[in-house]
């Protein structure tokens, strides 16, 4: 472990001097993008920070207050006590890869350059969240999301320069290039294009954009590209902090919603909450759209990632029996005639959905504990998910409109008028954005949310996270 090389790592960068050098070139780069397209204001505030420093089970990181620009970004691969062979796909047996194979080329390049871009592009839509954080502990939490998500950069970016050659360093310095919500230059995935305008979204974002994250990577840790699979073990790791930050956000705001409704007769903006309803809308608006990031319902491409032994299913190695996903089918529901009918799919096609399924149980938990958080609070609204055909821009369900059961809208003048009343309108917007106040007394937090159970690292509530 090179823990104060100029680019911190446990991949003996020292030993490759060309890598080395390239990544020494880039690393500039990053920081030019970090602080025109990072957190906006705060940079030269000492932030209390979770540092990779090693990737031991209980020893990976420390916290401290350091500036932002000064996190120690680097490249962490988790380490491997066996080997192991390919494990799935068509040939289970031969051993993982250590380099790339030729024909494997392109469709990794893809994979790796896809998930990459997710990770400034979120930086770049939660960049201006500092100036209206609801407390000290959340503005520090957007902070750690913001480092980490710009440390799974790094990663992305040394699979590329180490695996890629001149193609790698290209893709690379386009990472830094696109911009999320540019008209000229977008981020790839279009989810990644929408505003986070306020704290609202940013709790949603991370509860369900980011929990796309832990999915994506974890298929992707069991690739038999071996430096894929340790590269995204690591990542995941930082990402329970992000699904943390989120789904304990939106708890916190139910909560106090509730709170506000017994307090003020049911009418929470009178006492300065937000709405139930608002926030069911914002559910509905971002467990949509991250539904979208699973891909088509239908897709020969996760298909061939399969056979290749590229991307797994999540927990391929321990939760299968067969590794083959040869046989058997599933069924997708798909539109035909004017109606939803069931289609038998082969299952190497449909693992897109195999993934969103494992996804929306995970999401469906975190309702639940929702749902107890308001139960507890004394309140008889309940938040759902949306159906999964509702409100897609991707797949089988683009083209058409549901209500969040599923049904389907067939005339279209009645389906806008549904959509516009079931996602979040730009009144909704305006009033949540009213709402956010900048709220940085240690120990304060904003009208709207409730405090968390407990702080970070078993500090007190009132600690200094940021010292402005
Ligand atoms: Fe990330
Ligand atoms: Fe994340």
């Amino acid at each position: 472990m090179s823990l104060h090389d100029r680019i911190p790592n446990n991949v003996d960068l020292c030993n490759d001097r060309r890598l080395q050098k390239a990544l020494e070139q880039w690393q500039p780069r990053f920081l030019d993008w970090w602080l025109e397209m990072g957190p906006d204001g705060f940079q030269t505030k000492d932030v209390y920070l979770r540092t990779a420093v090693s990737v031991d089970r209980d020893g990976w990181a420390t916290f401290e207050h350091v500036k932002m620009p000064d996190y120690r970004w680097g490249i962490f691969l988790t380490p491997e006590e066996r080997k192991r062979p390919v494990g799935f796909g068509d040939n289970p047996d031969i051993e993982s890869f250590e380099e790339v194979p030729g024909e494997f080329r392109n469709p990794l390049r893809r994979l790796i350059v896809t998930q990459g871009d997710t990770e400034p592009a979120s930086v770049e839509q939660q960049r201006l969240l500092g100036r209206t954080c609801p407390s000290l502990y959340d503005l520090r939490n957007l902070f750690q999301v913001n480092v980490e998500e710009g440390r799974h950069l790094w990663a992305m970016v040394y699979l590329l320069h180490r695996h890629f050659g001149r193609d790698g360093r290209d893709e690379a310095d386009e990472l830094l290039a696109r911009r999320s919500g540019d008209a000229n230059k977008p981020r790839i995935l279009e989810t990644f294009n929408q505003p986070i305008r306020h704290w609202l979204s940013f709790f949603c974002f991370t509860m369900f954009t980011d929990r796309d994250g832990k999915y994506q990577l974890g298929a992707l840790a069991e690739s038999g590209f071996a430096p894929m699979r340790r590269t995204c073990q690591f990542m995941l790791t930082e990402e329970a902090h992000h699904l943390f930050v989120g789904e304990t956000g939106i708890t916190r705001v139910l909560r106090r919603s509730a709170q506000l409704a017994k307090l003020f007769d049911g009418d929470v903006v009178k006492g300065g909450g937000i709405p139930l309803e608002i926030v069911q809308r914002y559910i509905n608006y971002w467990f949509s759209y991250s539904l979208d990031l699973f891909g088509s319902e239908i897709s020969s491409n996760s298909a061939d990632f399969f056979a290749m032994g590229l991307k797994g299913r999540f927990d391929e190695e321990k939760k299968y029996a067969d590794h083959s996903a040869r046989e058997g089918f599933m069924n997708v529901p798909v539109i035909e005639a004017g109606r939803v009918t069931q289609r038998q799919v082969p299952l190497r096609n449909a693992l897109n959905e195999v993934l969103r399924d494992d996804y929306i149980k995970d999401c469906e938990r975190a309702v639940k504990g929702w749902n107890r958080a308001l139960e507890e609070e004394g309140s008889s609204f309940r938040v759902t998910l949306p159906n999964r055909r509702f409100h897609r821009h991707l797949g089988e369900y683009a083209q058409h409109s549901f209500t969040t059961d599923g049904e389907l809208l067939a005339d279209a003048g009645t389906a806008d008028a549904y959509y516009a009343s079931m996602l979040p309108s730009e009144a909704d917007e305006a009033y949540v954005d009213s709402l956010m106040v900048g709220v940085t007394k240690p120990g304060a937090f904003a009208n709207w949310i409730a405090p968390p159970k407990n702080g970070i690292n078993s500090q007190a509530l009132d600690f200094e996270y940021v010292k402005l």
